[in-house]
């Protein structure tokens, strides 16, 4: 099959319970053989904004269900400059351990650094990464400390990528969907995004 056909939704599937099961099945296929996060991230993201635009376009407004999907990662994750020559003032700061990094992500450009020292952060990711559980937002307007990457979105979820090692939990980051309509993700896509970051967080090499 090719890649890109793994995005798409066959008719029979009409519930969001089936559909999070497809898409958990499709991502699995996708994540073979690989794992590499860089790679690995970038197809997930791209399976998780097409399927949910191929399951359910529009909403009754006419609203698209998806604008934006992508991660947020630790910036320890990423490769540090490996040429020197050249001095980089800003360097210390975008790779401070307080940062959360833009990752793979389907949609329009979005803010590069999430902060999420405990002192400064604000947002919905950062809420997400410092509790270690999803966030269901229904309305952006309503969320104190919302960061608005596109003034066009007015719901999200965002769920918190968990690696587990022993009994010890690393919060590597966050995985985010926004929505141009309110109330635009509910309890069954949470719990499908859960399994869907559990999926991805295992099929990594972190
Ligand atoms: N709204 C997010 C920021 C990321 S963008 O939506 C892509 C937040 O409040 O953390």
């Amino acid at each position: 099959m090719p890649h890109a056909d793994s995005s798409l939704v066959p008719p029979e599937i009409t519930s969001k319970a089936e559909f999070w099961v497809h898409v958990h099945d499709q991502l699995q296929n996708l994540l073979e053989d690989q794992r590499d996060w860089v790679t690995n991230l970038a197809n997930a993201s791209s399976l998780l904004y097409n399927a949910l635009l191929a399951f359910r376009p529009h909403f009754e407004n006419g609203d698209r269900a998806v604008n934006w999907c992508g991660f947020y990662l630790i910036s320890s994750l990423f490769p540090k400059p490996r040429f020197t020559a050249v001095p980089c003032e800003n360097q210390g700061a975008k790779t401070h351990v307080d940062t959360l990094s833009l990752g793979p992500f389907c949609g329009k450009p979005a803010c590069q650094f999430i902060n999420v020292s405990p002192a400064r952060a604000r947002g919905v990711c950062a809420t997400a990464f410092l509790q270690g559980k999803t966030v269901l937002v229904q309305n952006v307007d309503e969320y104190p400390g919302h960061i608005a990457c596109d003034g066009d979105t007015k719901s999200e979820v965002v769920c918190p990528l968990i690696l587990h090692k022993g009994n010890d939990q690393v919060v590597l980051g966050v995985l985010d969907l926004d929505c141009l309509a309110v109330s635009g993700f509910d309890e069954q896509d949470k719990l499908g995004l859960e399994a869907i970051t559990d999926l991805i967080v295992k099929r990594c090499d972190w």
